[in-house]
């Protein structure tokens, strides 16, 4: 599989670190408010569970499983909720953990959603930051990570679903994509 990556962006070792850091952060700042921590299903998987391992006062986990509606040319920003959540996000501080934040579109559906169902605050926690991506006007609270406009995969991103088990983020060397 490591023949299949033109180069390793960020090592296990680095966001291994990063998480430990962005977990003092939350840690500092939720301590006692009992926040809500949302993974979406699936890419942020690893990071929600190395995420949620590096903070230090009582959380709640929950998870959202979206897909965009439609075909992708068009891209709406309007998407599907596959799986909802189980808790009410009613008064709760809420932080929407992401693997990566490309156009936007996902994270401000959801960030629109949760305020509308009465959540006292919306914060956005991603590891990557793919800011050249964007096509909607959307910032991370916190990012781990800024990533340039190259087809990265693992640690949760997938390219046809293949490759969310690398413990790392590598690129995609574009002859494996080229032609599908
Ligand atoms: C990917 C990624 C983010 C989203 C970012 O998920 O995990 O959730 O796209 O893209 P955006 O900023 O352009 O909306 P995807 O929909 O591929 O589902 P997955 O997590 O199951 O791979
Ligand atoms: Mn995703
Ligand atoms: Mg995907």
């Amino acid at each position: 599989m490591r023949s299949e990556i033109q180069e390793v962006l960020i090592s296990a070792e680095q966001i291994g670190e990063k998480c430990r850091e962005l977990g003092t952060t939350i840690t500092n700042e939720y301590d006692g408010k009992f926040p809500l921590l949302i993974g979406v299903l699936k890419g942020a998987l690893p990071f929600m569970a190395d995420l949620t391992r590096a903070i230090d006062t009582h959380v709640e986990i929950d998870f959202m499983d979206v897909s965009s509606y439609g075909n992708k040319m068009r891209s709406s920003g309007e998407v599907k909720i596959v799986k909802d959540l189980d808790a009410s996000v009613e008064g709760r501080d809420v932080l929407i953990i992401e693997d990566i934040i490309d156009s936007g579109l996902t994270l401000s559906y959801l960030v629109n959603l949760l305020r509308h169902r009465g959540a006292n605050s919306v914060k956005i926690v991603t590891l990557l930051d793919k800011p050249e991506g964007r096509k909607v006007d959307i910032v991370p609270d916190l990012a781990g990570f800024t990533v340039p406009d190259e087809f990265v995969v693992g640690y949760g991103l997938d390219f046809a679903e293949r490759y969310r088990n690398l413990p790392y983020i590598g690129i995609l060397k574009p002859e494996v994509y080229q032609g599908s």
